[in-house]
């Protein structure tokens, strides 16, 4: 399997180390041989026909910034379209920055690759959040695999498991914590007592938090992976521009006191139910398993038949990320490429 990998940050640098720790077992169970034909930062591009070391593609960016500056097989200049378009890879994986303020650039990325027939794996939220529902018919029109599972929950496989709930039953509305820094500074300031100033400053601190956390804290992250739970679990053509979105930002100390006096703490809840989809600060009762601390995810699904389903687990970091790229890999494989794996395994 030939692959362009746009993005060599913490995700893109997880999964060439992931694929190679992978890479025997992938073969072996899979008779999956992935190649890293031509990876792409913001500067410039690495391509080899015969696949790129992943020694090689981390030692360079460590010491240089750029793939581009890679000895014999680097070229500076980022034209990924064009890239795409002439390498002649099986696959795209898109990893950029999910930027709602530019989403063209990715979007186009994506257009590129299904247009030329390629498989496209993206662990980027801001072409789904703006044009999901367009870019499924592109890859239906195409006919290619088109994956996104690290989008949400990043390694914790959310939307395979939502949508699964939804076959043969009616996922009727959706309650959702997806936005681990948010849900740090919440249970922060419920465990501590800190004020929302403080608690955010322990977040950036730790890492948990971008310097400018306005995506997290302004409910935008939680609102373009709400887009993908919609359109994935419960087949709604929406985009983000039909969340109605309120952030933590003005959440003062007295609301979450009067929220534990009455048994229940506050959560910035991502909701998909009859009434739309919407993102705010929400009372919370003390024994729901919405209820996840730290940096934890929390997704309840409210189905027709057997009532409320809920997922939890970890919704970030970049080797978790990758292991859902790797997951994409293998269903493309196994799915578009038509391979089915050599012998059973338990
Ligand atoms: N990190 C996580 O836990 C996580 C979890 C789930 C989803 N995601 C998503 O995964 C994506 C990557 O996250 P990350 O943490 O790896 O981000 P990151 O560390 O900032 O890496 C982003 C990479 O994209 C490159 N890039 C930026 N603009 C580009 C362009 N126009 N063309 C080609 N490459 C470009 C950057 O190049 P330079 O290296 O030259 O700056 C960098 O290598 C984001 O969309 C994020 O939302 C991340």
């Amino acid at each position: 399997m030939r692959i362009a990998l746009i993005g060599f940050g913490v995700v893109g640098k997880a999964l060439v180390e992931l694929l190679d720790v992978q890479r025997e077992v992938l073969l072996a169970r899979h008779g999956l041989n992935p190649k890293m034909i031509a990876v792409i930062d913001s500067r410039g591009a690495a391509i080899s026909e015969h696949g790129l070391s992943s020694g090689e593609l981390l030692a360079c960016k460590n010491a240089h910034g750029s793939v581009g500056s890679m000895r014999d097989h680097g070229q500076l200049g980022n034209h990924a379209d064009r890239l795409i378009r002439d390498v002649g890879c099986d696959v795209l994986i898109e990893t950029s920055p999910s930027d709602l303020h530019r989403p063209e650039i990715a979007i186009s990325h994506l257009r590129a690759a299904m247009s030329a027939g390629m498989h496209v794996v993206t662990v980027n939220k801001a072409p789904l959040a703006v044009a999901m529902p367009a870019l499924l018919e592109l890859a239906r029109y195409n006919r290619v695999g088109f994956r996104f599972s690290g989008t949400v929950g990043a390694g914790t496989p959310v939307l395979a498991l939502a949508s699964r709930c939804a076959q043969g039953n009616h996922v009727r509305a959706v309650r959702a914590i997806i936005n681990g820094t948010t849900n740090f500074i919440l249970s922060r300031m419920t465990e501590t007592g800190e004020r929302f100033d403080d608690a955010l400053a322990e977040a950036v601190r730790l890492g948990y938090a971008e310097t400018d956390p306005s995506n997290d804290i302004d409910g935008v992250d939680t609102a373009m992976k709400l887009t993908i739970l919609a359109n994935h679990v419960m087949g709604r053509r929406a985009t983000i521009a039909d969340v109605n979105r309120s952030g933590i930002r003005a959440l003062d100390r007295e609301r979450l006191d009067d929220a534990r006096s009455r048994n229940c703490v506050i959560k910035l809840i991502g909701r998909i139910d009859d009434s739309g989809l919407s993102v705010a600060a929400e009372e919370v009762p003390l024994a729901s398993p919405l209820n996840v601390g730290g940096s934890l995810n929390a997704i309840a699904l409210d189905c027709a038949v057997g009532g409320e389903v809920v997922i939890v687990g970890r919704g970030a970091g970049g080797p978790e990320t990758a292991t859902a790229i790797l997951r994409d890999l293998i269903d493309i494989w196994q799915i578009d490429f038509n391979h089915q794996p050599a012998k059973a395994h338990p």
